[in-house]
């Protein structure tokens, strides 16, 4: 081309928990079956959608309204619904105008980083929830900045090494949590995330804090980013994909806070909505059926519900991989994830599993020619037991070694022995 088309950060742009898909089918190709542990859609993974659900559903589709353009912040009435929700759990007050709506927060997440000053960088938890480190790093064309959950810690973070990056690089100018988080299925404390306000009021940032779990947490208290923001200026996220589950349906929000507290992040708001006007607004069906399906009284018993079969689940996960010599496990206590990490030094880049039939063992060959452990380890798992999840360190932007899965099979027993095929490929892998 006479001039250079390609995008700076086009490098930063991976999303390794579908590439690994590619790789699965592949392997299926050859006979063997495959469990997908790979991918976060409750509904892929067999959760029925409740019959009261989909008649809410059934009745939108039938209102002419629900095939029209909705306003570029999001239909008012859905956006009031959210504004009186929010007020009413306390903490911050906002108002409809403070909520934009996206087609899912992936949108959403792209157009944040993406419409950042491209000097401004916001630090992440490591590990990173792809999505968030890829478009980060994208926008300012370099490597995504992380602090780090400490595995040995139940996966908090590191707040000392959350300040420290701070202090040594003045770009940062927002910091991401992710709460519940993905991969780790950990809920921060409130006494963290009141740490974490007072970071970013001394060093004048402000938080994105990305919410699409927030329903989802079992055996401890979530608080959200509204709850102890006070006056810092913040960015909540959520939406559908993970609760209803409607994944889809390509619907979520942003909940700004604090824009009258700060005239540039004031001006950055605007932009994202300014941005979104130019494609006019987001899906209608979806805002349209949110207030009905959150506000039926069968709402929060069908999450609680749901949550207690996940406890259930990871309780079963981590009793059995806290059996297998070599591996750091921390029960997960919301969304719904498990990550397994490898103490340091029990991989050497040697080991390897007998593949389900020769092919199989073809495919992941030229695969295994990697320094990402974890990957091997991987691609092994999937060669020999046809079960597909996603490596830590290249699937969520991580200098650990270790895997993700999900505890989303709905069918408990056979929960119990896809994590007992993990183990004993684990203690075969690693012996
Ligand atoms: C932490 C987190 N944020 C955002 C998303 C994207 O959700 P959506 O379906 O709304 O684009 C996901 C999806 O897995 C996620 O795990």
């Amino acid at each position: 081309m006479r001039t250079n088309i390609v995008y700076e950060g086009a490098d930063e742009l991976t999303y390794e928990i579908r590439e690994i898909v590619e790789v699965g089918h592949n392997i299926r190709a050859t006979g063997v079956d495959i469990v997908w542990e790979n991918i976060g859609d409750p509904v892929a993974k067999g959760e029925k959608i409740p019959s009261w659900i989909k008649d809410i559903v059934a009745e939108m589709v039938k209102d002419d309204a629900s095939y029209a353009y909705s306003p570029t912040r999001g239909l008012l009435e859905t956006r009031e619904y959210i504004a009186k929700e929010r007020n009413l759990e306390g903490g911050i007050r906002i108002t409809p105008d403070d909520i934009l709506f996206f087609n899912g927060l992936g949108d959403a997440i792209g157009k944040v980083y993406t419409y950042l000053n491209s000097r401004a960088r916001v630090i992440g938890p490591n590990p990173a929830y792809s999505t968030h480190s890829s478009a980060e790093a994208a926008h300012a064309s370099s490597h995504h900045i992380t602090y780090r959950l400490d595995p040995k810690n139940k996966w908090y973070p590191d707040l000392a090494d959350m300040r420290r990056k701070i202090e040594a690089n003045p770009d940062i100018a927002g910091i991401l949590i992710v709460n519940p988080d993905n991969p780790t299925g950990m809920v921060y404390p409130e006494k963290i995330l009141k740490e974490i306000v007072v970071l970013a009021r001394e060093f004048n940032l402000f938080i994105i804090s990305d919410e699409i779990y927030s329903n989802l947490f079992y055996g401890v208290e979530h608080k959200k980013l509204a709850s102890v923001i006070g006056d810092v200026p913040g960015i909540a996220m959520r939406g559908i994909s993970k609760e209803f589950p409607w994944p889809g349906s390509r619907c979520g929000w942003v909940e700004f806070y604090n824009r009258d507290k700060d005239a540039d992040f004031a001006r950055y708001a605007k932009t994202l909505l300014d941005a979104k006007m130019l494609e006019v607004c987001s899906a209608t069906l979806p805002q349209k059926v949110l207030p009905r399906v959150m506000g039926d009284p069968r709402y929060y018993p069908y999450l609680a519900a749901r949550n207690a079969a996940y406890r259930k689940k990871a309780d079963i996960a981590c009793t059995i991989f806290s059996q297998v010599p070599g591996l750091i496990v921390n029960k997960p206590n919301g969304a719904f994830y498990l990550t397994v990490v490898f103490k340091e030094g029990v991989l050497d880049g040697t080991e390897s599993l007998k593949a389900a039939n020769p092919e199989a063992a073809k495919i992941i060959e030229p695969l295994m020619k990697t320094d990402k452990l974890d990957k091997r380890f991987v691609y092994s798992l999937l060669a020999s037991a046809g079960i597909c999840v996603v490596p830590l360190s290249s699937g969520f932007n991580s200098d650990l070694f270790g895997f993700r899965m999900t505890l989303l099979e709905p069918d408990e027993a056979k929960f119990r022995s896809i994590v007992e095929r993990i183990a004993a490929a684990i203690r075969e892998y690693v012996k």
